[in-house]
């Protein structure tokens, strides 16, 4: 299968310095391109900025923003059966971007925000028969708010995952998550290490479309 995986963060830059961002690694996304790519999966990699070295036999698309990593999504989606989306997209950005470093003495300390494109949202009129995952990155009402996202954004399955939990999410190596599906059973798993997870992840996209 032809997989597009995304992964990390991504930043929304108020000026030449400083942005607003989020603290995923990268490491989930990662691990779920490394082990696509060793069962033998044609993988590319939309990576927001990380500090972790590209899988082998991935094609890497580096991105900064929301923006960049849509576009890039809809650059490589047309060639893909799967999208995964892993990555951790800021939803706002500042309104206004300057071009020259914000001086602490004429900076306005109100940050104005504008909306960026849900990606999944986006891509979801052109699902056709493509197989399409998000993650549920949440702190509470874990399952119903992961539940009303795989109606929203139309999707075959989403992972939840509790960010709250010790040992899960953001930072860490072992990640605690749920596979809700559409159609099919749901799967808890218990903490294990993030290729695990994603190795359940990447069967259970298999199975399905076996
Ligand atoms: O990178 P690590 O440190 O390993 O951490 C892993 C992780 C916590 C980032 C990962 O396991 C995870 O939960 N990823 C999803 C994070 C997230 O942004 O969740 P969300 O509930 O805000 O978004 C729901 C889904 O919509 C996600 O698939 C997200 O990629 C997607 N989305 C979100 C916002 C947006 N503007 N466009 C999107 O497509």
């Amino acid at each position: 299968m032809r997989i597009l995986i995304t992964a990390g963060p991504t930043r929304e830059f108020l000026d030449p310095v400083r942005f607003l961002s989020n603290r995923s690694t990268g490491r989930m996304g990662y691990a779920l391109s490394e082990v696509a790519a060793q069962r033998g999966h044609d993988v590319t990699l939309v990576s927001g900025p990380v500090a972790i070295p590209a899988p082998e036999h991935v094609t890497l698309v580096n991105v900064i923003s929301a923006r960049d990593m849509l576009a890039a999504v809809l650059a490589h989606l047309a060639h893909a059966d799967v999208l995964i989306m892993s990555a951790a997209v800021a939803d706002w950005r500042p309104k206004i971007r300057s071009l020259t470093k914000l001086k602490k003495r004429d900076m306005n300390p109100i940050i104005e925000l504008e909306p960026n494109p849900d990606i999944l949202a986006s891509v979801k009129a052109l699902k056709g028969d493509k197989i399409i995952i998000g993650f549920a990155a949440e702190t509470h009402d874990v399952d119903e708010e992961a539940r009303a996202k795989l109606e929203r954004k139309g999707l075959d399955m989403i992972v939840a995952n509790d960010v709250t939990q010790p040992g899960a999410g953001f930072e860490v190596d072992t990640n605690i998550v749920t596979l809700i599906p559409r159609t099919g059973d749901v799967v808890k798993l218990p903490l294990q290490s993030k290729t695990e997870v994603a190795e359940k992840i990447i069967a259970w996209t298999e199975a399905y479309t076996a």
